[in-house]
């Protein structure tokens, strides 16, 4: 199993994993073309040549970044890869000094296992709502709002 920063050549793969939840409504959809622009945004598992989880790190400000599309692939669940995949995520903020990182999701309970606390959204700062306006759901986000410090 080994953890990757993303190439170009996964933008395929990635975008499946990510719209193959998307579809049944559970996380936001990702275009070809907004993975290519944020490719450096993105780690992942692979395993025998097959990407098994994606996740990625949204640089939103000096001290504030936010996980985004974070995906395992169905028959990898359960198999501490996500919260792994948080933790790499976490470790990436940390060596940029980015103190605090936020996420909006369907799975608080998954992100509070992760260390995360709720907080409501009106409290987050406007800039993260700047690329809200290119999701389906805009302007009704009914994703829950947790951010973790770790200055
Ligand atoms: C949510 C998701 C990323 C979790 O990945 P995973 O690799 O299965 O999670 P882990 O095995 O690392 O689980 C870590 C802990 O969280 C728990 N957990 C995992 N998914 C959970 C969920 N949906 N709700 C509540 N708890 C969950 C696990 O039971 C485990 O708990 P434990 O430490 O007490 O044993 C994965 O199920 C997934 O890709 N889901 C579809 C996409 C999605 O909803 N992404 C969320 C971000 S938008």
């Amino acid at each position: 199993m080994l953890f990757r920063k993303a190439r170009m050549s996964d933008t395929k793969d990635i975008a499946a994993l990510i719209n193959f939840y998307a579809e049944k409504g559970v996380m936001l959809p990702r275009t070809l073309p907004s993975i290519y622009q944020r490719i450096r945004d993105f780690t992942l598992i692979e395993e025998n040549n097959t990407i098994i989880a994606v996740g990625s790190l949204r640089i939103l400000w000096n001290d504030l970044a936010e996980i985004c599309s974070l995906a395992v692939r169905p028959e990898s669940v359960n198999r501490g890869l996500g919260s792994s995949l948080v933790k790499k995520m976490i470790q990436e903020s940390r060596e940029l000094e980015i103190k605090n990182i936020f996420t909006l999701t369907y799975q608080p309970v998954f992100f509070e296992k992760c260390g995360f606390k709720r907080i409501s959204k009106e409290s987050l700062p406007q800039k993260v709502w700047t690329e809200c306006v290119n999701c389906p759901k805009f302007p009704n986000c009914d994703e829950i709002a947790l951010i973790k410090n770790i200055g």
